[in-house]
């Protein structure tokens, strides 16, 4: 897969859906916004279910609450991020002409996956991944779901083939985590080192220094 974004273009689409794994994707949003980047945040409608679910963390649908929110939630500013609804084909992240180079999908369902892999484009996350797709950027899909079906790991086939990074949230316990932030920032420090955000969390295999 090529990637033309440039080493200073520090702009990309995080989508948050319906899996299990609201915490990744709070958690890579907070980094990202602390390192600075350009955040285009895609929310389904099911991600929003889970998040109440595993956060109690209720997102209003007025975008400038939601804002708020988060920017409240996560202790970091969001003044970089913009929020875009599931039909806004205007949203830069729906053209290649304008769409950042680098997208994650954190955490990824199997049927925005199964979606993708097809290339429906019914909604912004999925017509988001479809550009990045063409345009030869990257993605990321951190993909949940156990056990997986042939299909799902067809889709997975699929995608890996033509480039797309397949992260499954599986954390290691190598590192000795001694709490769910452990486990998450294992997770989100691996999908970092893959877009290569400087960050400072779990360290990696190896000596210690
Ligand atoms: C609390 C909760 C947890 C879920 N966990 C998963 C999961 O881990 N993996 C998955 O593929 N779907 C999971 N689902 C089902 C998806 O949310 C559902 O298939 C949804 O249609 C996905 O839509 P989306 O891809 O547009 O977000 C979960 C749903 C809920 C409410």
């Amino acid at each position: 897969m090529r990637n033309n974004q440039s080493k200073t273009d520090k702009r990309i689409t995080l989508a948050w859906t319906g899996a299990s794994g609201a915490p990744y994707g709070l958690r890579l949003l907070a980094c990202l916004l602390k390192a600075e980047y350009e955040v285009f945040l895609l929310v389904s409608s099911a991600a929003k279910v889970v998040l109440a679910t595993e956060e109690g963390l209720k997102l209003p649908s007025d975008l400038r609450a939601a804002k708020a929110l988060l920017s409240t939630h996560l202790n970091v500013s969001t003044e970089k991020m913009t929020i875009c609804t599931k039909e806004d084909w205007f949203s830069p992240v729906a053209s290649g002409s304008s769409a950042p180079k680098k997208m994650v999908v954190c955490p990824c369902s199997m049927g925005s996956l199964g979606a993708i892999a097809h290339g429906m484009s019914d909604n912004l996350i999925e017509r988001a991944s479809d550009v990045v797709l063409k345009e030869r950027g990257q993605l990321l899909l951190v993909v949940r779901e156990t056990p997986f079906s042939t299909l799902h790991l067809e889709n997975m086939l699929k995608l890996s083939k033509m480039g797309v990074t397949i992260m499954p949230a599986a954390p290691g316990f190598y590192h000795q985590p001694q709490s769910i932030e452990d486990l998450v920032d294992f997770m989100v420090a691996r999908v970092l080192d893959h877009l290569e955000v400087p960050h400072l969390l779990s360290g990696r295999w190896g000596y210690s220094s």
